[in-house]
């Protein structure tokens, strides 16, 4: 299959921090801006103990931006303005010093600065010695950030300009280049082609302070559009409430309720495929109250009349002409997995269910884990106990599979 492989119109902004795999930097913006894309650069003070801001001036036909406290950057203000008119920040090389400035919120620089204040997905291509690479220091602060979503490229194996061999080398530029052609969809199987992904609880109000919830996390649905994402698709995530990062490059709608999860789809449609992970309410209180429900002695408790949400998924998979090509839904069981998921399927008219077993015992609920099996017409298949994030990769995975297959 033949993938459009540009990054024109793309912004990148890139800050070279000080390790010796700056110079690496210079080509990565010449092959960057070879393939389409605008490149501004920050360089720390580091940095330009390695590269001159000439150099890097000259290959990104732009100014360099070095200095927090400039006097005549927007009234010191370029900090914000760098990221805000950037579409991804690449740091190359990532140094173990600037990585914790970052794990820790440090901003003391413009890079740290920059780094703190931005608004948009970060790709860390991490270089630096094998020993500050494997200390615990080191990979705790690449814990939190990549739990903040950050995306990361290498290192790689090999000689090191310290003499040593093993891992911290900054990965090549074409690596570097792959991976932020793959962060624009620009390469994958899944490139050009559209997901929508529900994920999280929705909360249906009782009055202005409570609402009738669920205990789903989101972290598989949340998986589900970053393990797409990051095979080409473009995704909408439509998310209930959830404490959870933003997949890196997912476009993210929040709603609270089912009817304004199922409006969001809607919107969102035409898509390629949908994958509804959200645990939407199957009742909302049919008239919520305008005002707080007071106790009142002696007083018996309010009567809650409900009624039925939309089933989303149902719809989508029911939606005609704008029906996506390939509908996913979830059948959370305790007891009879694969026969209540085939019903489900038929009775969803979905293409695929992903039946787990939500039994208290096995944690899934708000864990990190899931056993799932895949039930689609043609074929059941019960994969082994993993990951939520190795659950939604291999789905994404085996749904790249069968657009394309359908495509030939
Ligand atoms: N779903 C939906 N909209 C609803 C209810 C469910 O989109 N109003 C989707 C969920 O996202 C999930 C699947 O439907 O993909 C789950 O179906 P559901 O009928 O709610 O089943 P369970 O909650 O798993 O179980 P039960 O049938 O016992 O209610």
């Amino acid at each position: 299959m033949d993938f459009p492989v540009s990054l024109t119109e793309r912004r990148i902004l890139l800050v070279i921090a000080g390790g010796i795999a700056a110079y690496k930097s210079l080509d990565l913006i010449r092959r960057l801006r070879e393939k389409g894309a605008a490149v501004r650069c920050v360089l720390t003070r580091g940095g330009a103990q390695f590269v001159t801001p000439l150099s890097v001036a000259a290959l990104c036909e732009d100014r360099v931006y070095d200095d927090l406290f400039s006097l005549t950057d927007d009234n010191g203000m370029s900090h914000i303005r760098l990221s805000r008119e950037a579409d991804l920040v690449v740091v190359a090389p990532a140094t173990a010093d600037l990585m914790a400035k970052m794990a820790v919120g440090l901003a003391d620089d413009l890079a740290s600065t920059v780094l703190l204040a931005s608004d948009k997905p970060i790709l860390l291509a991490p270089s630096m010695n094998l020993y500050m690479w494997k200390h615990s220091a080191t990979q705790a602060n690449l814990a939190t950030l990549e739990a903040r979503g950050l995306l990361r490229v290498g290192p790689g194996a090999g000689d090191l300009a310290c003499g040593e061999v093993g891992d911290g080398r900054m990965a090549e530029v074409p690596e570097i280049v792959a991976a932020v052609e793959r962060f624009f969809g620009a390469s994958g199987p899944l490139a050009g082609r559209k997901a929508l992904v529900t994920s999280g609880p929705t909360h249906e109000p009782i009055d202005p302070v409570r609402f009738i919830g669920n205990r789903s996390s989101g972290k598989q649905g949340h998986a589900i559009a970053g393990a797409l994402r990051r095979l080409g698709a473009e995704v909408t995530l439509v998310s209930g409430p959830v404490a959870l990062p933003d997949p890196a490059g997912v476009k993210v709608i929040r709603v609270e309720t089912a009817a304004e999860m199922l409006q969001a789809c809607l919107c969102a449609l035409p898509v390629d495929l949908a994958v509804c992970a959200a645990a939407v309410a199957d009742w909302r209180v049919a008239a919520p109250a305008a005002e707080k429900h007071k106790k009142v002695e002696g007083a018996p408790p309010p009567n809650l009349v409900l009624e039925a949400n939309p089933d989303i998924l149902a719809t989508l998979a029911a939606a005609g002409e704008r029906r996506p090509r390939l509908v996913i839904g979830f059948a959370a069981e305790t007891e009879r997995l694969i026969e209540h998921a085939r019903a489900k399927l038929g009775r969803k008219r979905c293409d695929l269910i992903l039946a787990n077993d939500v039994s208290p015992a096995t944690g899934t609920f708000g864990g990190d884990a899931n056993t799932v099996h895949l039930v689609a017409p043609d074929q059941v298949q019960s994969w082994p106990p993993m990951s939520k994030v190795e659950v939604a990769e291999r789905l994404a995975a085996f749904l790249a599979e069968r657009l394309s297959a359908g495509a030939e």
